[in-house]
């Protein structure tokens, strides 16, 4: 039950009726059957009593209810496997973002404390599958001679690091270290018909010293998708829509922890207005001048930290 002005002044003693249906919420909560399944049975009144009292807090209409559902529907008919609205919605309401902390506190807490790298969220733009290379390999697979290279060429990065074990700080070797970016026109090869299939992902196996290293680009910041729901959302409520530049990871290797991160150039403008909430300070990285090497301008160099599982 919502509570009026009147009851927190009387320190919750209830003097005034209460505005909507008291015993409403109570009675949705005790329709759940004795066989409901295990974790339903406990996170649902709690996501029915939130649910109930933001509706009677904030006297939403049916327009209003209805507007949402709308909107849940039109994201639902434009997901598919290239594009995730849905989620992208959740990205934006930073609850991606919330679930993920949850989720490595949780991990964390469970292995006594060990520090890995920080994770940060996937995102709807992961594929499964991207080409497994030999270390040194480049996965930029524009053509040299295309418009696409030409605005790319300048971003040319050498990306390299190692893969160590929390607790002893030894080399992980064939971890699987799975990365992707997007293109200097801020979009993901399967948003841009311009682009090869699998440009710029790859996933690459550490040598015996833990070590991972390949050619990609700078990143470059981009807006998230705006022509559905969660573009709608940010206009709506006057956001900027903006991801600071960044480089998705996925570590892997047998007896670890995965991590799933991502890290941000240190000189993005939008690293403090994220429009998805996923920057944290130790994944700020910096790209340095890269001299002699004709394959890239740039170098960046990032070390994970997996934790035994
Ligand atoms: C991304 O980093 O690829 C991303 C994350 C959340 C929403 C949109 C894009
Ligand atoms: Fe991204």
């Amino acid at each position: 039950m919502a509570v009026t002005r009147k009851e927190e002044e009387t320190n919750g003693a209830s003097s005034v009726k209460p505005k909507y249906d008291p015993d409403f919420t109570d009675k949705v909560i005790a329709a759940t059957g004795p066989n409901a399944h295990p974790r339903l049975k406990q996170i649902m009144p709690s996501l029915l009593r939130h649910l109930h009292d933001f509706a009677r807090e904030v006297d939403l209409t049916c327009a209003e209810w209805m507007a949402a559902v709308d909107l849940i529907n039109e994201a639902g008919r434009m997901s598919d496997d290239k594009r995730n609205e849905t989620g992208l919605v959740c990205d934006i309401l930073g609850l991606e973002s919330l679930v993920d902390e949850i989720t490595s506190k949780l991990l964390l807490n469970a292995k006594g404390g060990s520090i890995a790298t920080p994770s940060a969220i996937l995102g709807p733009f992961y594929r499964e599958g991207a080409p497994l290379l030999p270390n040194e390999s480049n996965i930029l697979l524009a053509a040299p001679d295309s418009e696409w290279y030409k605005q790319a060429e300048p971003l040319r990065a050498h990306i390299s690091g190692r893969v160590v074990s929390v607790s002893t700080g030894k080399p992980v070797a064939n971890a699987m270290v799975d990365l992707w970016l997007a293109g200097p026109n801020g979009l993901y090869e399967q948003q841009d018909p311009t682009a090869p299939e699998m440009n710029l992902r790859g996933r690459f196996l550490t040598d015996d010293d833990g070590r991972y290293a390949l050619y990609a680009l700078r990143p470059t910041a981009y807006p998230v998708p705006l022509d559905g729901p969660a573009g709608q959302m940010l206009q709506l409520l006057d956001r900027q829509a903006y991801r600071p530049a960044h480089i998705h990871f996925v570590v892997t290797a047998e007896g670890y922890g995965a991590v799933t991160t991502q890290v941000f150039d240190d000189k993005d403008v939008h690293l403090e207005d994220d429009s998805v909430f996923a920057v944290k300070d130790e994944l700020i990285v910096q790209f340095k001048p890269r001299e002699g090497d004709p394959k890239a301008h740039w170098t960046l160099t990032y070390d994970f930290a997996l934790c035994e599982v």
